[in-house]
């Protein structure tokens, strides 16, 4: 099998992250979920008052904090995943709060935050071998990755999928707050100016809607080993 670069994108809930690290784990790649370093770019600017009462942000303070913050990833043994770190602190559980969820959109418009962190991505993509998710990867990150794959469902589907993560987590959650975040999310991906989520022409759509995980996660097997094996 040749080592190729997986490049999983898709709408917001839509279940990328979940058949990315399980590919990653059965075949022995690295993961990494882009999604969580613009979450934990969020966090730091919430942590710093980098947001303002209207829920605009200081721009030039957050440039300027951008090389103060590190993301990075460990694999935790136990979820058999990679947990995120902010400036070495553990913060999985905090960067997935509906908090930091309801203000990342408008983070990951900001061109400066974009640049600084898809050079990390490819950076870290540069022996191959790597499953990266997120909104941007096949078209932006990794135009030539070998694989692409664009994920979509329904935003119910998807917002019920986020409202039963969160009670198994035992936090707080409210369906139609969840729906909301989701559609409002959706609108600020898809039109934002600085690469909005788009299908890269050759990659591969997947309506994941009324598929299980074990379904979806088949699919993607089939796929890799297709690509890998040319
Ligand atoms: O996948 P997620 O819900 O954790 O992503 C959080 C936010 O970050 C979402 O609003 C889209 C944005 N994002 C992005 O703009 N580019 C990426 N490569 C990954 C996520």
């Amino acid at each position: 099998m040749k080592k190729i670069t997986i490049a999983i994108d898709g709408l917001s809930s839509c279940g990328k992250s979940t058949m990315a690290k399980d590919l990653a784990k059965e075949i022995g790649y690295v993961y990494v979920d882009t999604g969580a370093m613009y979450r934990a770019v969020t966090l730091h600017a919430l942590r710093k008052g980098l947001f303002n009462a209207d829920g605009t942000i200081r721009t030039a303070e957050l440039e300027a904090e951008m090389p103060a913050i590190s993301i990075s990833f460990k694999f935790n043994s136990q979820t058999g995943r990679p947990d995120t770190y902010l400036n070495g602190e553990l913060v999985e559980q905090e960067i997935r709060s509906l908090e930091v969820s309801s203000r990342v959109s408008p983070i990951a418009t900001l061109p400066f935050v974009r640049k600084a962190l898809v050079a990390q991505q490819q950076k870290m993509g540069e022996d191959k071998g790597i499953v990266m998710d997120g909104r941007d990867i096949g078209t932006v990150v990794f135009p030539y990755a070998e694989l692409k794959v664009f994920v979509t469902a329904s935003a119910e589907v998807r917002a019920q999928r986020r409202f039963d993560e969160l009670k198994a987590k035992g936090m707080e959650a409210d369906f139609d707050d969840i729906l909301k975040n989701v559609q409002e999310r959706d609108y600020i991906d898809s039109h934002r100016e600085t690469s909005p989520l788009r299908k890269a022409d050759d990659a591969i759509e997947l309506d994941n809607s009324h598929l299980t995980i074990e379904q979806q996660n088949q699919w993607l097997l089939d796929r890799y080993r297709e690509v890998a094996t040319e």
